[in-house]
């Protein structure tokens, strides 16, 4: 998690609110920056797009993908689309969650750009994990 900035916050909302359905990717783009989105992002961006701080936290409470409030715990994100899928990556997810327990979050993201090297994941906010295996995840979730 990272301390909310406004400066940052309003870059990342200028970058897409000229575009065509602006909020989910601003959305997307401050949970990626602060690993939430704090109640002054929902007032920024509710008043940037012109819509009520109700619509915004709908959205942001519909979504899985994004947190309300920070995770307390460090996050391990496995990639769990195809390529990594087929390289074992359900089985990994499986063996995460067992090995991290209730200490560290698991979560699934799809895909993180390195395919041809998988199974990967992601811990922090870019720090990438490839060619991953049973015992990577061990000493991952060992080092969280
Ligand atoms: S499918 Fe996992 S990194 Fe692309």
């Amino acid at each position: 998690m990272v301390d909310f900035d406004e400066h940052i916050a309003r870059a990342l909302i200028a970058r897409h609110a000229a575009r065509e359905g602006p909020l989910l990717p601003i959305l997307h783009d401050l949970q990626a920056e602060f690993g939430w989105i704090p109640e002054e992002a929902v007032r920024l961006v509710a008043h940037v797009l012109n819509l009520s701080r109700a619509e915004v936290h709908g959205v942001v409470s519909f979504y899985h993908d994004f947190r309300d409030a920070p995770e307390p715990r460090p996050v391990l994100k496995l990639c769990r689309a195809e390529s990594c899928q087929a390289r074992g990556a359900d089985a990994l997810a499986v063996h995460a969650e067992a090995v991290a327990g209730d200490r560290i979050a698991i979560e699934t993201v799809y895909c993180l750009g390195l395919c041809s090297v998988g199974p990967n994941a992601l811990t922090g906010r870019d720090h990438l994990h490839a060619r991953l295996d049973a015992g990577a995840i061990d000493a991952l979730v060992a080092a969280l």
